[in-house]
């Protein structure tokens, strides 16, 4: 019974190593050497020694940061500086994420027959790594340590130190979304998700439910997210919620904390924690959505979550039928012989219209909402500085 304890322990023992040398053992990539070729490094040995096994070979690059890759043959170890690269075509494999049969689980080291080169896997996913600061610069929307994760939000890949001073389309995948999606973040003021925008006029808003949920237009251009993106983006995180409209000479802003939507069982419902007075700024819109927290989304084929209100409108939270917020509504683009934007008051249900002081009495040109988070200490009624610092 005892002997079979003691073997029990030696069994998890082993198991655990395995398990966590798996994860590690991931980063290198081997080398494999077709008929006739040559494999070469332009790397120094930085280290030759004898090791238990290939994996703890591996772990002792792992401790080095100018350790670039290693070879492996009957435990003799040896570490380099530089990478390995074969006369021809370079015949690499990614190591498997979970190979336990690949390690040795019983006791005895793993075996090579021949030497086996192997180089490290600083930078995942096309990201390449700055030897300066030993970090990876990541691409295609990926962050992390290795580039081994895609971004949450864009405010996530701003905060990892990636992809600064870009304005884009980006692949996000918050923790909540069964997929990836398309958005543009313009991390050049901090990582803003864009989830609306009405600047070209040339996308109807006058949508059903169903593409409300699932978004419409382009994200390059005039397009609403879709609400269960917004509500996978908004669902754990406490994001900044800043809506931006242009009056006729100028853009006004207005910002809420803690934004978020509900699921669609829940008919998107709208919350948010509060708006932020900024009565010092000439560019405060002022906030007329205070009233609609809780309210549902309606749309026009939904007459049941909106039965006081008559009309047909665009896609909104509403409550007792009001209008006096709406940046779904339709904006205008009118101007007069000279190119002069004409201002006008919201005639009809379907324009847009934001009812508050900084805004009242003028027509909307531009509409755009975006998602954020900051850093506390950071200023958060950052402007777009590509529509408001001229
Ligand atoms: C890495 O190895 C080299 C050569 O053995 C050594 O000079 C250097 O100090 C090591 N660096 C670290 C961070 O251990
Ligand atoms: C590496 O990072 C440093 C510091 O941020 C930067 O100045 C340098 O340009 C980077 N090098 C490359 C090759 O990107
Ligand atoms: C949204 O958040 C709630 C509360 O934290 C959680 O119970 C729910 O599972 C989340 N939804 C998704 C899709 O992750
Ligand atoms: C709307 O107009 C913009 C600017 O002219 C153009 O780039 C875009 O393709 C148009 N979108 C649609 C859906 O027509
Ligand atoms: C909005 O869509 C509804 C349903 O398709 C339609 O009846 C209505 O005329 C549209 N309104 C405008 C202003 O296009
Ligand atoms: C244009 O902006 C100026 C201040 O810059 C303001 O006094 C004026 O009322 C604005 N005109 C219109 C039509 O919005
Ligand atoms: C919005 O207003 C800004 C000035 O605040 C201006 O630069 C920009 O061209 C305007 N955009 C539209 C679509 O009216
Ligand atoms: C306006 O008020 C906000 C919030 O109190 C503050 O953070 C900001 O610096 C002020 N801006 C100016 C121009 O005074
Ligand atoms: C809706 O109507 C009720 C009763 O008239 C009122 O108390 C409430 O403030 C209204 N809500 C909004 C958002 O207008
Ligand atoms: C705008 O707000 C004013 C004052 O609160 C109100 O009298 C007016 O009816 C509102 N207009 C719309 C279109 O909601
Ligand atoms: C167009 O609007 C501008 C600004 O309001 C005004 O100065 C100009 O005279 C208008 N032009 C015409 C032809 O009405
Ligand atoms: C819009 O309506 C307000 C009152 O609600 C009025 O003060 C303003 O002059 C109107 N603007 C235009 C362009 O008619």
């Amino acid at each position: 019974m005892r002997q079979l304890n003691v073997l029990f322990a030696v069994l998890l023992f082993w198991l655990n190593l395995a398990k966590t040398e798996s994860l590690k053992y991931d980063r290198f990539i081997k080398l494999h050497k077709v008929g006739g070729e040559t494999i070469g490094t332009n790397g120094k040995v930085l280290l030759q020694t004898l090791t238990r096994s290939r994996l703890a070979c591996a772990r002792q690059c792992l401790e080095n940061d100018t350790c670039f890759s290693y070879t492996y043959e009957d435990n003799d170890c040896c570490l380099f500086d530089g990478t390995f690269t074969t006369s021809a075509v370079v015949m690499t494999t990614r190591m498997p994420q979970t190979t336990p049969n690949s390690l040795q689980t019983t006791g005895s080291p793993p075996t090579e027959t021949g030497k086996a080169y192997f180089n490290r896997v600083f930078c995942e996913n096309g990201g390449t790594r700055n030897k300066t600061i030993n970090k990876c610069a990541c691409v295609n929307s990926y962050v992390g340590e290795h580039c081994e994760r895609l971004m949450k939000d864009c405010s996530d890949g701003y905060l990892e130190g990636q992809y600064h001073g870009q304005d884009g389309v980006f692949t996000v995948k918050p923790d909540a979304a069964p997929n990836p999606f398309e958005v543009r973040c313009i991390m050049k003021i901090h990582g803003r998700l864009v989830f609306q925008r009405q600047k070209d006029g040339n996308v109807s808003f006058n949508r059903t439910w169903s593409e409300y949920k699932e978004g419409f237009g382009d994200v390059r251009g005039d397009h609403w997210l879709g609400n269960d993106k917004i509500y996978y983006l908004t669902n754990n995180s406490q994001m900044i919620m800043a809506a931006e409209m242009n009056i006729t000479n100028r853009t006004k802003a207005v910002y809420y904390k803690d934004f978020q939507i509900k699921s669609e069982e829940l008919d998107y419902q709208l919350e948010f924690a509060e708006a932020i007075t900024m009565s010092n700024s000439t560019q405060y819109a002022g906030d007329c959505l205070e009233p609609f927290i809780g309210s549902s989304f309606t749309t026009s084929d939904k007459p049941e979550l909106s039965p006081d209100c008559p009309q047909r409108f665009n896609g909104w939270w509403r409550h007792n039928c009001s209008s006096s917020c709406n940046l779904n509504g339709a904006i205008r683009t009118n101007k007069n012989s000279s190119g002069h934007l004409i201002n006008h008051n919201a005639t009809n249900s379907y324009e847009a219209i934001w009812n508050a002081t900084g805004v009242a009495g003028y027509a909307l040109f531009r509409t755009q909402m975006q998602l954020y988070t900051v850093n506390t200490n950071e200023n958060i009624f950052l402007f777009n500085q590509g529509n408001s610092r001229k």
